[in-house]
Formats: structure tokens, C-alpha cells, sequence
């Protein structure tokens, strides 16, 4: 039986988060040919190298990491069917206290570099028809959040870059699409204060977490070939209340 990503090129940037983890593992699974990139976690790399994927030490706040990215991407493959905005970056703090570092850092890694990579791989997805661009996104982008604004503002902008992207490629048949996949377990959470994790699970209907190998089997759907008409989207792994 053909498997739902064989013969597909994807990039995907925070191959090392939680969630990125569990995508690269399964689209290899699929039969894919994966790129992603790690920022610190090595290890975590190393395991996705062992089972297939071709990793990329990429800082995504530095523009010359992000260039010397595009030139190994560039010279690794002749077209790109999906390219995913996974990487992500927080500094919180209420905006009273946050930093312009702070504030440039996380819109720098979290939303400048989704418009930067994009802008320069089109050559390669323009190779495909249809070529996908997913950019992962969060209910704090449609709710705002407290000590977080920063973040929330990235993720907004997400939404607005998926929107106008969709609509300036859609005659070049590339998909352009946001994924909310909830509130997860993972780095960026674990540390989060103990009232802000009950707060974020109570505002799921099911009362738990979002399970990001359930948010990477659903993105794995919408990487292959049975998803093609869809463009300027939000998906949200979400109850309804949550994104009111
Ligand atoms: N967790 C949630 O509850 C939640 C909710 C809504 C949306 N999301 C979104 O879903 C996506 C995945 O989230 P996650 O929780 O799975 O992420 P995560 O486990 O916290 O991992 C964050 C990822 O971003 C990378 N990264 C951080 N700073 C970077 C930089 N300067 N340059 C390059 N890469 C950098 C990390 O690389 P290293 O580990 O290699 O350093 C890691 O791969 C993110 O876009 C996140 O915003 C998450």
C-alpha cells in the first residue's frame, strides 16, 4: 500500500520540540524525506538523524544561520512539497516588564524568520504542485494571554501571514495553512506556573492536555495527498469554547 507522504520533501524547523519530534518520526514513517532543524537539543536531534532525517543546527533569531539554512537547503533538494513553521521561542513577562530584546527575540524567531524562510525556499515549492506551508500557531493568538504578549502577538501575525499567503499563491497552487494544536506538555509549558497550566486545561472541553502525537498524525494528513483544496485556514486542535 502507498504510504501517505512517500516520495514527499519536508522541511520542518524544530524538529527537537515536542511536537516536531513526534511529526518527523511519523512523516519518515509515511515516507517521507525530512529536513528539520534543532537549535540546542542535540540529543534530540541524534535520535531523529538515527531514524531517517537529515538535521540543520539553526539559530532562527540569527539571519546568518538562517541564510547559511536556505544555501544547505537549496543545494540538498530541487523542489519542496511542505515546509512547517514548528520552531517556537518565549520570553514572558507582562508587557510592563518586557524588554525590547525580548520582544525583537520572539518576534525575530517566532514570526520575522516564518516570512524570511518562506520568502526564499518559494523557488523550491513553486517545483511542486500543490506545495504546502504550515505555520504552527495557538489559542493565545485569538484569546491574548497574561505575561505573554510578545508570543501572542507572533502567533496573531501567523495567522495574518497564512491568510495573505494563501491568497498570494493560491494561482501557484501552494496551500498556505495555521495549526493551533493546543495546550500541550512539552518544554515551553512544563515551567509554566501551576495555576497557568490548570487554567489552560480547564479551558479545553475534555479538561487534558493536547496530544501532539494526535496534533502529528493529523498534520501528516494534511501534508499528503488526500488534502489539497484546502488554503488561508486555521485549524484548531481545540473545543469550541476555547478560541472564543
Ligand atoms: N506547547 C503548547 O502548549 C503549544 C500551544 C500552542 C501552540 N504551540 C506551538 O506548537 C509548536 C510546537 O510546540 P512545542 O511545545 O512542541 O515546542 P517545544 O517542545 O517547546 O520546542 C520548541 C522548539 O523550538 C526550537 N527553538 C527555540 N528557539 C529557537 C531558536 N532561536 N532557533 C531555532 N529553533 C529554536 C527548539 O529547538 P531546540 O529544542 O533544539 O533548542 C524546539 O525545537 C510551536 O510553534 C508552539 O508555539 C505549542
Amino acid at each position: 500500500m502507498k504510504k501517505n507522504l512517500s516520495d514527499k520533501t519536508v522541511v520542518i524547523t524544530g524538529g527537537t520540540s515536542r511536537l516536531g519530534h513526534s511529526f518527523v518520526h511519523r512523516a519518515l514513517r509515511e515516507g517521507a524525506r525530512v529536513h528539520f532543524t534543532f537549535y540546542q537539543n542535540k540529543s534530540k536531534a541524534e535520535d531523529l538523524i538515527r531514524a531517517g532525517a537529515t538535521g540543520h543546527e539553526v539559530d532562527l533569531a540569527s539571519m546568518e544561520s538562517l541564510n547559511r539554512f536556505i544555501q544547505e537547503i537549496r543545494a540538498a533538494m530541487s523542489g519542496l512539497d511542505v515546509l512547517i513553521h514548528n520552531a517556537a521561542a518565549c520570553r514572558d513577562h507582562t508587557v510592563q516588564n518586557l524588554s525590547e530584546e525580548d520582544w525583537d527575540y520572539v518576534m525575530n524567531v517566532n514570526l520575522k524568520a516564518v516570512y524570511y524562510l518562506t520568502k526564499k525556499l518559494l523557488p523550491l515549492l513553486f517545483k511542486k504542485k500543490p506545495a504546502k506551508v504550515f505555520m504552527l500557531t495557538s489559542r493565545v493568538a485569538l484569546r491574548g494571554a497574561y505575561g505573554t504578549a510578545n508570543y501572542a502577538a507572533a502567533k496573531a501575525g501567523l495567522i495574518a501571514l497564512a491568510k495573505s499567503l494563501a491568497m498570494e499563491l493560491g494561482r501557484k497552487k501552494i496551500l498556505v495553512n495555521a495549526v493551533n494544536p493546543g495546550f500541550m506538555h512539552s518544554a515551553m509549558t512544563v515551567d509554566l506556573p501551576r495555576t497557568a497550566i490548570e487554567r489552560n486545561i480547564e479551558l479545553n472541553p475534555l479538561k487534558e492536555y493536547s496530544n501532539p502525537d494526535e496534533v502529528a498524525a493529523f498534520l501528516s494528513y494534511l501534508c499528503g495527498d488526500e488534502m489539497n483544496q484546502v488554503t488561508g485556514q486555521v485549524f484548531h486542535w481545540e473545543g469550541r469554547e476555547t478560541i472564543l
